[in-house]
């Protein structure tokens, strides 16, 4: 064992008391100026969510009774291939380079190949060089870039009027807007293209493997 080792990473699943506690650990590692994709996308309701949705795959490292790490995942069908996903890793910087994030990992793809898991995703921040490492040192690889674009509707000639439109509506009415339905990172991310292109790279790999 390492000197750094903890005695014992305890992996569990992730309980009700344990949601603000992750919460607040992802606010610390999911800075704006470190990973500003990652801070945009994370707040309480991808813990929330998550533990309601795929309460499996959402799993907690205690060490020494405190909040190690956690990992936040979910499974996804689309034809005959089930995909593991990992949405969220963390670990606190307190216990970082021990293994944590390792153990998380294992835990959740072992449940993930039960539940019928023959391929993994995760995406990352390509700035995020521990992330980046530490996936590629767990046997992940064929990344693929994902850009990510924007737009200030506020200043869109066309859209800015429509918002006009909107909130003159929503005045006369005499009614604020609705809270806007949230689109979690996983909607936004696993795109049916690009689940697309890496079944047929998959098929494709498998297919030359066994050539
Ligand atoms: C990425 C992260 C989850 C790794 O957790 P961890 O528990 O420290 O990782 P482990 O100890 O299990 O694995 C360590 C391996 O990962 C890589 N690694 C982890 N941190 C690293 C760093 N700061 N620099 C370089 N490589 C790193 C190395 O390959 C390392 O192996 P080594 O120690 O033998 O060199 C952790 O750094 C973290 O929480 N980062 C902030 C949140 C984040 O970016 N999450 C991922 C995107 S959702």
């Amino acid at each position: 064992m390492d000197f750094d080792e903890p005695e014992t990473i305890y992996v569990r699943e992730l309980g009700i008391d344990d949601i603000a506690p992750v919460y607040h650990l992802g606010e610390e590692l999911f800075t704006s100026d470190l990973y500003p994709f990652l801070y945009r996308t994370w707040d309480e309701w991808e813990v929330i969510g998550l533990y309601n949705t795929d309460p499996e795959y959402c799993l907690v490292a205690e060490i020494d009774e405190q909040l190690g790490g956690f990992i936040l995942g979910t499974i996804i069908t689309k034809a005959s291939w089930t995909y593991g996903y990992i949405l969220w890793l963390g670990v606190n910087p307190q216990f970082q380079r021990q293994g944590v994030a390792d153990k998380l990992v294992d835990r959740l793809i072992s449940r993930m190949i039960e539940d019928g898991a023959r391929l993994m995703l995760v995406d990352t921040d390509p700035e995020n060089i521990p992330a980046m490492k530490f996936f590629k040192r767990k046997g992940f690889g064929q990344a693929r870039q994902h850009i990510v674009l924007s737009m200030n509707l506020s200043k869109h000639e066309h859209y800015s009027r429509l918002i006009d439109y909107e909130r003159q509506k929503a005045e006369r009415a005499g009614y604020k807007p609705t809270r806007p339905v949230r689109t979690r990172k996983s909607q936004v991310i696993a795109s049916d293209v690009a689940l697309n292109n890496l079944v047929v790279d998959s098929t494709k790999n498998d297919k030359e493997a066994s050539v």
